[in-house]
């Protein structure tokens, strides 16, 4: 099942333009685009004439006309225009979904239900300029989107499958501390490694070199929105009393996590550092480098569905380093208990 009550990434801001962009997301077919205002629209990616995806037509005025039949709609999804005949049925208006784009994403709300604005994480350091330097990405796994939450909640697997960009042997061997509010839905879990090896990926974009104290403290807001807060500093100069922490750098790493299909998902990234900022050789490093280790992912998780997809059992041995994807999902799972609560509501 999907947890519609949420908000989930379904674009970067750059994919989108006056060129429909078709999305499958928590099952459903999506058409994004920019009018000419440059405001962002979601419809339904379905002409309901015969079916044909409106994505696939191009817009005038601002009205997306389909490349079928030239049914036309406009941005709040009705339908304005039908060729040979001045009657539009009422039927024929499509869905449309309410989207926010903040800084590098675009966001949107999947449920039926009025959106939630509350529940919109706030993401600041998203806007690239003269606090932040933006780096983005996506890659879609065909994996459900749980194997991708238990990936990102335990980073001791950086030390293996990201061997020479960010995994050094500490990060598998530095015990963790987890909290979780169930309340907010929130799961953190914190990781701070002193006097460790600095990795390539901060090394080259620092200037770091030798040894450093290295800070991974993840904030994962279930079910969608994931953030690893991260630090780097020369050994022995933690952050001052007053929250002052000129030594070090620091790199915001996002996810969006968002379900495409059952057994797939899109994995929407961002970097957003304090330093080196509009630096556009650092930029192109980055990008380069977080896609290579994405791509990592993407072919660990692809392994690990392609196993689940054989039917046969698998069991799990959990140890003390899974504490943070266990919280995780239990919490997913309340929240699918609230979700089919809700459901039964409206019956
Ligand atoms: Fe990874």
């Amino acid at each position: 099942m999907f947890l519609r009550h949420a908000w989930y990434v379904a674009a970067l801001s750059s994919e989108l333009s006056e060129q429909p962009l078709a999305r499958t997301i928590l099952g459903e077919h999506v058409a994004m685009y920019r009018d000419s205002t440059g405001r962002v629209v979601a419809l339904a990616d379905t002409c309901p004439h015969r079916g044909y995806p409106l994505s696939l037509g191009r817009l005038v005025d601002d009205q997306l006309v389909c490349g079928y039949h030239g049914f036309t709609f406009d941005c709040d999804g009705v339908c304005v225009s039908v060729p040979g005949q001045d009657r539009i049925p009422s039927k024929l208006a499509v869905r449309t979904y309410p989207l926010v784009e903040q800084g590098a994403w675009v966001w949107i709300w999947m449920s039926r239900e009025e959106p939630d604005y509350a529940r919109l994480p706030e993401t600041p350091w998203l806007i690239d300029g003269e606090e932040w330097s933006v780096v983005t990405g996506a890659a879609k796994i065909d994996a459900h989107v749980g194997l991708l939450v238990d990936n990102l909640l335990d980073l001791s697997h950086e030390t293996f499958l990201h061997q020479g960009s960010i995994g050094t042997p500490e990060v598998a061997t530095t015990p963790i501390e987890v909290e979780s509010d169930e309340e907010a839905k929130v799961v953190n879990v914190y990781r701070h490694m002193s006097d460790v090896e600095c990795p390539p990926f901060y090394a080259n974009t620092t200037g770091l070199r030798g040894r450093i104290d290295r800070w991974q403290d993840i904030e994962y807001f279930a079910p969608s929105f994931y953030k690893l807060n991260s630090r780097v500093a020369p050994v022995g100069q933690p952050p001052l009393p007053d929250g002052r922490d000129d030594h070090a750098f620091h790199m915001k790493i996002f996810y969006g996590l968002t379900p495409s299909t059952e057994t797939s998902v899109w994995d929407f990234w961002a970097l957003s550092r304090d330093f080196a900022l509009g630096d556009a050789e650092v930029s192109n490093f980055l990008e380069k480098m977080q896609a290579n280790v994405v791509q990592e992912d993407v072919d660990a998780l692809n392994v690990l569905q392609r196993r689940a997809n054989d039917g046969q059992e698998i069991t799990e041995v959990s140890i003390k380093i899974d504490r943070g994807g266990l919280s995780a999902r239990r919490m997913l799972m309340s929240l699918e208990e609230a979700e089919i609560a809700r459901e039964l509501a409206k019956k």
